[in-house]
């Protein structure tokens, strides 16, 4: 399908410093199309001493709406109008709308990280979850459990004091959802629903951040790398037959959130996700 661009055309798009790697513009662009919205999504490369006044820009060229990555994720929050609860709790802004000149922040990294749980029917309602890493992506994940009432959270990171930090904030910002620090060995022995990893470990080594049959109890994995789609932790999961996730639908899902936060509609999943998989596919 030929693309229209018209005098009406909508325009979104995405900061971030790079920006080409980016596989938002494909994704969201498959999605207006699909639904046939005159709208295009374009990269924007934003240098961190130009934020300022790109986001200036938002308002004067009226764009319709942005995705937000590294490195802006946190240094945008105080350019903005309004942010919504969660993304103030997780501290980061991934998408912005620009409601009639009035910019709104919101995060759906952690909702959408939620959302991609559903491939292996899990339910974070009253479960015990293992969180490996304690950097922006578990912030995020982090709220979003809360926010679905998990019961406990064990955070492990290799930097110790990082994980007990993000424990004191959130085990008292959410008083039904238990966050606490341990290490990896004290998770190896606790009987666990979910181990969730955010951490890069895999992602351009042979390395696993875990050895998964040393766990007394584990029922799923998620890793949150989609990129190799499966990595020595999911491998391990596989051969020991636990049901597990890549970072494909958290990637995807994130995507349909803003979609959905930007114009109201739901957004065209299966769309999205032929797109996502087609670019993927090369590096497979
Ligand atoms: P993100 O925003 O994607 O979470 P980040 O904030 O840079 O990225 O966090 C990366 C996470 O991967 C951290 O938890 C980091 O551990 P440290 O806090 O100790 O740095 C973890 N990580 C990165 N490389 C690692 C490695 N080789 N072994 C264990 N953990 C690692």
């Amino acid at each position: 399908m030929t693309l229209l661009i018209t005098g009406e055309t909508q325009i979104y798009g995405i900061f971030g410093y790079p920006v080409k790697h980016t596989f938002s513009p494909p994704m969201q662009n498959a999605a207006f199309q699909a639904v046939h919205r005159n709208a295009v999504y374009l990269p924007f490369e934003v240098h961190p001493d130009q934020l300022a006044t790109a986001v200036e820009g938002l308002r004067s060229l009226q764009i319709a709406g942005v995705n937000v990555t590294v490195p802006h994720k946190i240094e945008i929050i105080p350019y903005l109008d309004h942010v919504t609860s969660t993304a103030l709790r997780i501290g980061a802004v991934n998408t912005i709308r620009n409601d009639a000149g009035r910019l709104i922040g919101t995060n759906t990294d952690g909702l959408g990280f939620v959302r991609s749980l559903e491939e292996l029917s899990f339910h974070p309602e009253g479960s015990t979850i293992g969180i490996l890493g304690a950097g922006g992506s578990t912030r995020s994940i982090l709220v979003a459990l809360a926010e679905a009432n998990a019961q406990f959270i064990y955070l492990v990171n290799r930097t110790a004091h990082r994980a007990q930090r993000l424990a004191e904030e959130f085990d008292t910002r959410f008083p039904d959802t238990q966050v606490q620090a341990v290490s990896l060995d004290q998770l190896y022995g606790l009987s666990i629903d979910l181990l969730i990893n955010t951490t890069t470990v895999g992602m351009k080594d042979d390395l696993s951040p875990a050895d998964l049959h040393r766990f007394h109890t584990l029922h799923h994995v998620a890793d949150i790398i989609y990129s190799p789609s499966q990595t020595p932790l999911l491998k391990q999961a596989e051969a020991l037959n636990i049901p597990a996730i890549n970072g494909i639908g958290m990637l995807l899902y994130q995507g349909c959130e803003a979609f959905r936060f930007w114009t109201n509609q739901t957004a065209p999943t299966e769309i999205m996700r032929a797109q996502l998989l087609q670019l993927l596919q090369p590096r497979i």
